[in-house]
């Protein structure tokens, strides 16, 4: 009778050793116990970028890269974008079930009231340099707003917990909006609590003299749908930063600051900002075919294409194309959105990305989008922080309130020198290293 169990021959010391099977995966502590002496540390797993390694166990997002399906909490990605708002979403992944109309209303009402920063916060903003960029303004401002809050430290009282958590997913808005209005020039405006989340965010980022800002009901959907697709996506670079350096019990502030930095790099979340370069620097639809070219005799990549976990088309990147349009109705169709669809209808049709199976993702499509809508491609991260502050925030709870976590703290296999003979200073020989 099959068992689920994994038999390990080791051939260094013939002996034979089994290690149960549980959800498709073996525990790599469970290897230690296979060594070749007693004073043996035992065997590791190495898996640099942690290629197949799972840190966690996780009910928040379910992702089969290979036939490109995303759900949250089990519900469809493409169904709770049709249907719901990103603070529903935002509720669904943080407490698992959809809310009903009481909760909703509640939610929203508490979420509404901690979109305000406490002053000391926008006179902080103030001091960044004119052109900083904006996803470094919203960096260090998250951190900053650890000394807003001291008591925040306490993460294992669950009613400071998720009043911080009301807190992040309310004030990212607004320091999203305040960091762009600051690279402007602009003075900062106000949240106003009758809008929606959406039209409040629009509110403070392009509000001029007007009394009262009246957002496009088309646009401002537009940016909730795009807030649902980004919300989670299990456990990606920024989500494990948040998990690891939450994992050693610093505050929601400073946690959630790591995961945004960790975003901030173009292999992650400023890919989008990429794609909006490369498609500049690309120009017109008749030089696709040599761009691809280019790419594919190994100059460059292709951004937004290719994932570490998608290896069919991103189910979100095909919400973001019908969303696309949506949008171009009321803004007028951005141009590149044509060098867009050529260059991705000649790399799907191309060996070289049929091959390795790289598929538009998420990024490709929705900094052409944003730019439509107004945005600086520098801001394309930030918009993209704002909603996966929510994916950060219930993957931080779920990895504290998860009994098997410990503080996260990997192995390595250590290359360098041992036991080296020290040389006094006038001895040493100089190294050939070039000035920075
Ligand atoms: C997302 C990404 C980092 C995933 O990386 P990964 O899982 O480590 O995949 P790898 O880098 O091992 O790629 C596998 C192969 O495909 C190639 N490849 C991956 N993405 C590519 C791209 N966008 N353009 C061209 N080639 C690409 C790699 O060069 C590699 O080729 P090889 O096997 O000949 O060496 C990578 O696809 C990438 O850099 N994409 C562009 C940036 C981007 O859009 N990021 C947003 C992610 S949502």
């Amino acid at each position: 009778m099959a068992q689920d169990t994994l038999t390990i021959v080791d051939n260094r010391t013939n002996r034979t050793c089994s290690l149960p099977i549980e959800s498709g995966a073996v525990r790599a502590s469970d290897f230690r116990q296979i060594k070749t002496a007693p004073e043996d540390f035992g065997l590791m797993t190495y898996d640099p970028a942690f290629m197949n390694t799972a840190s966690c166990r996780s009910s928040v997002t379910f992702i089969d890269g290979e036939r490109g399906i995303l759900e949250y909490r089990g519900y469809p990605i493409e169904v709770l974008a049709e249907h719901c708002t990103f603070l529903e979403v935002a509720y669904l992944l943080l407490f698992g079930e959809l809310p009903n109309e009481t909760e909703l209303k509640n939610w929203v009402h508490e979420i509404t009231h901690h979109t305000m920063l406490h002053e000391n916060t926008k006179k902080f903003m103030e001091g960044f340099r004119h052109d900083a960029h904006p996803m470094a303004m919203l960096v260090s401002t998250v951190a900053a707003l650890a000394t807003v809050y001291p008591e925040a430290r306490n993460i294992h009282d669950p009613g400071i917990r998720l009043l911080q958590i009301k807190r992040l997913i309310g004030k990212m808005p607004s320091i999203a909006a305040m960091s762009y209005r600051h690279s402007l020039g602009f003075p900062y405006v106000y949240p106003d609590n009758d809008l929606t989340y959406p039209a409040n965010f629009m509110n403070m980022l392009w509000k001029m003299v007007e009394p009262k800002y009246a957002a496009n009901p088309v646009l401002a959907r537009a940016l909730d749908i795009l807030f649902i697709l980004h919300a989670d996506h299990e456990q990606n670079c920024s989500t494990n930063a948040m998990r690891s350096v939450g994992s050693s019990h610093a505050d929601p502030y400073l946690a959630t600051a790591a995961a945004a930095a960790a975003l901030s790099g173009p292999l992650h979340g400023g890919a989008n900002e990429e794609v909006l370069k490369m498609l500049d620097e690309i120009g017109s639809r008749e030089n696709v075919p040599s761009y691809v070219k280019k790419v594919r005799d190994g100059h460059g990549k292709l951004m937004g294409f290719g994932h570490r976990v998608y290896k069919n088309y991103d189910p979100r990147a095909k919400i973001i194309k019908w969303t696309a349009e949506q949008v171009f109705e009321v803004t007028g169709r951005n141009s590149k959105l044509d060098i867009a669809m050529e260059l991705e209808r000649i790399a799907l049709e191309d060996e070289y990305f049929i091959q390795r199976k790289l598929y538009p993702n998420v990024d490709f499509y929705s900094g052409i989008i944003y730019q439509a809508m107004g945005f600086k491609p520098e801001m394309f991260t930030v918009l993209f922080a704002i909603p996966r502050t929510v994916g950060w925030l219930a993957q931080w709870q779920e990895m504290l309130l998860d009994g098997e976590q410990k503080i996260a703290r990997p192995r390595q296999i250590y290359t360098g020198h041992r036991g080296r003979q020290f040389m006094p200073i006038d001895r040493r020989t100089p190294l050939a290293v070039t000035k920075a």
